[in-house]
């Protein structure tokens, strides 16, 4: 970042571009968070826009740039289909706002990098939601890795067994397609590849299959990958949003020399099993710490927002910035390029994509 960005003393004011399923989420955490204030939404469907806005009591416009003109704003939630989150953050950034961004931060390396840019030449802070890292279960289980518990970590593995029905991508246009979304992996499991490597490290190469089995998409509806970590550990994931009937499973294994810790439900959300050799004071907290959330978006959106308010008033550091989005994107996008030459792909990936 080019200049530290001066702390915001008063209310933090959040405009919101994209008034579409993911914001509510977005709107519900903002009016809980004492210190946050819409102000303003965005959307280029003029009647969702419209909806949200009469809800919400904020002016409604179509057009983002039109909205950063007419209202001052600190802070501006990008909730758009995934291809535009570049587009969009680098207005925002280039209008002084800082930027929150929804998950993948992009769709291609070199548009998160530009955006990652953007926002550094501005000055302004680039979040990128990652919320399910705020899930209790996934707290703990990060504490248990950083505090050594596992002893060497042997094994990882994530499985994504949901369900998305063809209505769902044939409702937005944008769902499914390579320019916008990606299949599965980009969007649904997307937080699970950010587990991966946020859990246990850096990934040294990454072997993929992917297939688009039964939805009408040009991305995948399933795949599976094989990882080595660098640090020596395996990895395997399994991503598929064909379940029948309804979402199954959203669950994280991580397996080491003196400790197996299964965190699952539909998204990441329970403790299905926690075993370590030494005790820690942490086991106490492993019954309270599983959720029930309405839907596999979790709740974490509001603890995410904490963190947000927290950095713009200095008091803390981003949980995830735009370099730690990019991490997880270029993961992802190594799955994509191993599925697509049939070949094992080495992160950093030495090709951009
Ligand atoms: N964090 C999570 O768990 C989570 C969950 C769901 C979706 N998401 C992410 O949120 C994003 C949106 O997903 P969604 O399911 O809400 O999609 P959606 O299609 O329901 O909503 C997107 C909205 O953006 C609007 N839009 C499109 N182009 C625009 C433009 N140029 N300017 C202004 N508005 C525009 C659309 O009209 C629509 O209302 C995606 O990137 C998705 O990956 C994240």
């Amino acid at each position: 970042m080019s200049a530290k960005p001066k702390p915001i003393t008063g209310d933090v004011r959040v405009a919101l571009v994209g008034c579409g399923r993911i914001s509510r989420n977005h709107l519900d955490a903002i009016a809980r968070t004492e210190g946050l204030t819409l102000v303003s939404v965005a959307d280029t469907d003029r009647t969702r826009a419209e909806a949200v806005g009469a809800e919400q009591g904020v002016p409604t416009f179509v057009a983002l740039d039109e909205m950063l003109e007419a209202v001052p704003s600190d802070l501006v939630a990008v909730c758009t289909p995934s291809g535009l989150h570049p587009e969009h953050g680098i207005v925002a950034a280039r209008r002084g706002r800082h930027v929150l961004t929804e998950k993948p931060m992009a769709i291609s390396l070199e548009a998160a990098d530009e955006l990652v840019q953007a926002c550094d030449a501005a000055g302004v802070h680039l979040f990128v939601v990652k919320q399910n890292r705020l899930n209790p279960p996934i707290q703990l289980l990060k504490r248990a890795v950083d505090k050594g518990r596992f002893g060497r970590l042997y094994m990882a593995n994530v499985t994504v067994r949901w369900t998305r029905p063809q209505e769902y991508y044939d409702a937005e246009p944008w769902r499914g397609t390579w320019e916008f979304d990606g299949g599965a992996i980009m969007n649904q499991a997307s937080h699970y590849v950010d587990l991966m490597q946020w859990l246990v490290g850096p990934v040294e190469t990454v072997m993929a299959k992917t297939a688009t089995q039964a939805r009408r998409i040009e991305a995948e509806d399933s795949g599976v990958a094989v990882m080595r970590f660098r640090s020596g550990a395996l990895g395997v994931l399994e991503v598929n949003v064909l379940t029948y009937p309804r979402n199954l499973e959203g669950s994280i294994t991580l397996l080491g020399e003196k400790g197996s810790v299964k965190i699952g439900g539909t998204a990441v959300n329970r403790v299905d099993h926690w075993a370590f050799a030494d005790y820690d004071d942490d086991d106490k907290l492993v019954d309270a710490a599983s959720t029930n959330p309405p839907t596999v978006y979790g709740f974490g959106h509001e603890g995410y927002y904490r963190n947000v308010l927290a950095v713009l008033r200095g008091e803390a550091k981003p949980d995830t910035d735009g370099r730690a989005g990019r991490k997880s994107l270029e993961l992802i996008l190594g799955i994509y390029e191993s599925a697509k030459t049939g070949r094992e792909v080495p992160i950093p990936m030495r090709t951009r994509v």
